[in-house]
């Protein structure tokens, strides 16, 4: 079966990006990303590519050659279902806030939605394919609401994870290690387990595309964002010690990771891991295990997070330590509110967490992100102080103690320490030794990322602090 038409639910980072690079690359298919958000849908049509709503280095160029062209982005959902042949279901899948499997489980209700909304539109047979991540045995669900509308459609629902890491989307998605696709092993299944191949190989050799049941497929997806996020609370746990010990964090993980068994990425020592993936995907396994009876396993893989929530409150303290034992009154400058650098993404920023424990203990928070709004610095707070369940007045007084700028300068400006959130280019090439006559002495650095030259800072007299770093 040739694939003419295809749609997308969901034009947030997965749905925006994954789908332009379909256009791109087929472009004898229809590809239409709808979403209910009528701003984000806005955004991505605006005529000025700098708006777009997801910043990725490279998405505008593929935007511009696709959108259009074969590429739309609607808010007419219910057309986008009729019309389309195979539908990819890309919506978030945050954390639940609420109710049974608060805090740990994967709130399914805007994939059940869209489901719901596929089954009264459709009045032929499609192809459902699972883009995010989901539990696995998702797709049994998926399946009985899609079975019971009684109008003799078939659906068949495939796993189709995606793997895209932000900030480098576009290159992940051209030259993806593998793409998985799972599917049921019967003939239909394998019809449209094809059909997905087919599109994929446009771009991807053979030997790039991974076909599996529908089951491992979906484990796949939740596991491999757990071995990733496993690896770096390895090495921040190794960094307490070589902070301890006088070892240095980098040279341990270069020596480990020259091992070909073990390998060298995703070893880099920083203030923690966030975004809105990780965390979310290993509670959700977490649960999972617990579910299935598993209370070792749950344990195990729980353990990850709990190293990084310690390795984010080790910085704070660590911060609040230096400055002699109190940070109240005193001016922090944040550099970096992303979780990582190229993105706009701040979802589970460790910075949120790191001013959180800050602002506990009285500072003032001045930042700078290159790609971040001060709007959206303060809706990331007062999302985390509505979730603790702070009343309005404390909120406003905490949110009081946090100032964004469009400029770098304004927020070191007299300040008492600088603290290195995200990894952006940029900050290596700044004027340092302006910054330090800028600042209170003595005048302090953490750096969260290990990007900043320790000897030539100490040289203009900062005392610099990274992470894992003897002294
Ligand atoms: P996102 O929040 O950026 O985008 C989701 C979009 O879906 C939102 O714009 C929302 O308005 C829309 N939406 C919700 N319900 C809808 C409905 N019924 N109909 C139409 N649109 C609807 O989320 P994201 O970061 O793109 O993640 C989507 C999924 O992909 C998640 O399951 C995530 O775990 C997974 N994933 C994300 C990444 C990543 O790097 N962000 C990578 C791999 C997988
Ligand atoms: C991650 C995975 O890398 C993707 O494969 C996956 O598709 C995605 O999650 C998802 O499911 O959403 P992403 O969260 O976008 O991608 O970005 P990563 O590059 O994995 O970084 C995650 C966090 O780990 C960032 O805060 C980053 O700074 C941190 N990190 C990463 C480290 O602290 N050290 C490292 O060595 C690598």
């Amino acid at each position: 079966m040739k694939i003419k038409n295809i749609c997308c639910l969901g034009a947030g980072y997965v749905g925006g990006p994954t789908m332009s690079v379909i256009a791109l690359k087929c472009p004898e298919i229809k590809v239409t990303v709808v979403d209910l958000n009528e701003a984000r849908i806005a955004a991505w049509n605006d005529s000025n590519l700098e708006n777009l709503p997801v910043y990725e280095p490279g998405l505008a160029e593929v935007v511009e050659e696709a959108r259009g062209r074969n590429l739309f982005f609607s808010t007419d959902v219910d057309k986008a279902i009729e019309e389309a042949e195979m539908i990819f279901i890309a919506v978030n899948t945050p954390t639940k806030t609420y109710g049974e499997g608060k805090g740990m489980a994967a709130d399914l209700k805007f994939v059940e939605l869209c489901a719901r909304q596929i089954a009264r539109i459709a009045k032929n047979d499609k192809i459902i394919v699972e883009k995010s991540t989901l539990p696995v045995r998702t797709a049994k669900t998926l399946q009985t609401i899609l079975d019971h509308t009684g109008n003799g459609v078939n659906f068949e629902v495939l796993s189709n994870p995606e793997f895209l890491a932000e900030g480098t989307a576009i290159e992940d998605l051209l030259n993806a290690d593998r793409v998985l696709i799972g599917g049921q092993q019967t003939k239909s299944g394998k019809n449209a387990i094809q059909a997905l191949v087919d599109i994929y190989a446009h771009w991807l050799s053979p030997k790039q595309i991974l076909t599996t049941n529908v089951w491992s497929s979906e484990l796949s997806k939740l596991t491999a964002n757990a071995f990733l996020a496993q690896r770096i609370s390895s090495i921040n746990a190794l960094s307490a010690l070589c902070e301890a010990t006088e070892a240095d964090v980098d040279e341990v993980a270069s020596a480990i990771g020259t091992d070909s068994r073990i390998g060298s990425k995703f070893l880099k020592s920083s203030v923690g891991f966030g975004g809105s993936c990780f965390q979310k995907d290993i509670l959700n396994l977490v649960y999972l295990c617990r579910y299935f009876n598993l209370p070792e396993v749950a344990n195990y893989w729980e353990q990850v997070i709990i190293l990084n929530d310690y390795q984010k409150y080790r910085f704070a303290k660590n911060i609040i330590t230096s400055l002699f034992n109190t940070v109240s009154g005193k001016k922090i400058a944040f550099l970096g509110w992303a979780f990582k650098k190229d993105t706009n993404d701040t979802r589970e920023s460790p910075a949120i967490y790191v001013a959180e424990h800050l602002i506990e203990d009285g500072a003032e928070i001045h930042i700078y992100d290159p790609k971040v709004s001060a709007n959206q610095i303060k809706a990331d707070m007062r999302y985390l102080f509505e979730l603790k369940g702070l009343n309005e007045v404390k909120i406003e007084a905490k949110l009081n103690q946090i100032h964004a700028y469009d400029s770098y300068t304004d927020a070191v400006n007299q300040a008492h320490a600088i603290a290195i959130l995200t990894e952006w280019d940029e900050f290596k090439d700044y004027n340092w030794e302006a910054i330090y006559y800028s600042m209170y002495k003595p005048a302090f650095i953490f750096d969260g990322r290990n990007i900043l030259n320790i000897e030539k800072l100490t040289a203009i007299g900062f005392q610099i602090k990274g992470i894992g770093k003897g002294l």
